[in-house]
């Protein structure tokens, strides 16, 4: 079935249930099969809360994006970005970080996840901010061979925490 219209736009102070709705269905269909049930359901319930979706959205250091299906309006991706905390050797408080960047299994391949990175970079651009950071999942091969066709080169590495355990992530970076 190929994948219905869809519609990007920045996300607003009302849209925080959209993003911990669409931030849990992501989160599950990426790791479902990687990742044991229980750290995917407590790092839903932490990470991917209304609540915390609500304090981005308020923040005007941070910026979020949607991307919806055109009939119904429901959310099938969306991107985070803010202030880096990345744990890296050369940290710059200027740097921007992508914090999530998600679509459902059925909206992949579109170019969808090209045109988010350009809103993160236009944004980067628009603050003068020098670099544009994420961390990723070390085994995240089809995400790791995106960020590299974006090109994405790594900068570093973290130790991140999803529920009761730590996952290697590498960093990587460009200019926007
Ligand atoms: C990773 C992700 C955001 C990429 O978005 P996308 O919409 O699928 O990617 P696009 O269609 O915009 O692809 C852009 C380019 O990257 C390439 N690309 C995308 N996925 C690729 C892959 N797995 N391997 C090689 N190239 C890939 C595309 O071919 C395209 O190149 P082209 O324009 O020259 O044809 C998306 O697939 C996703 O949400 N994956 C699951 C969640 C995830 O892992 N998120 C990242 C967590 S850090």
């Amino acid at each position: 079935m190929s994948a219905p219209a869809t519609a990007l736009r920045q996300g607003t102070a009302q849209d925080a249930e959209r993003f911990a709705l669409v931030g849990q269905a992501t989160f599950l269909e990426s790791y479902a099969g990687l990742l044991p049930v229980e750290d995917i359901l407590a790092h839903g319930q932490r990470q991917h809360a209304a609540r915390a979706y609500a304090a981005w959205l308020d923040d005007p250091a941070w910026r979020c994006w949607l991307i919806e299906a055109t009939t119904g309006g429901a959310p099938v991706g969306f991107m985070t970005v803010g202030p880096s905390d990345l744990p890296l050797a050369d940290h710059d408080p200027a740097d921007l970080e992508i914090k999530r960047l998600y679509l459902l299994h059925r909206f992949q391949g579109l170019g969808l996840g090209r045109a988010m990175l350009e809103q993160a970079y236009a944004f980067a651009r628009e603050r003068a901010r020098p670099r544009i950071l994420l961390g990723v999942y070390s085994r995240n091969e089809a995400a790791l061979s995106f960020y590299a066709k974006m090109g994405f080169t790594q900068v570093g590495d973290r130790r991140f925490r999803v529920g009761a355990h730590e996952y290697y992530d590498y960093v990587l970076g460009r200019a926007p």
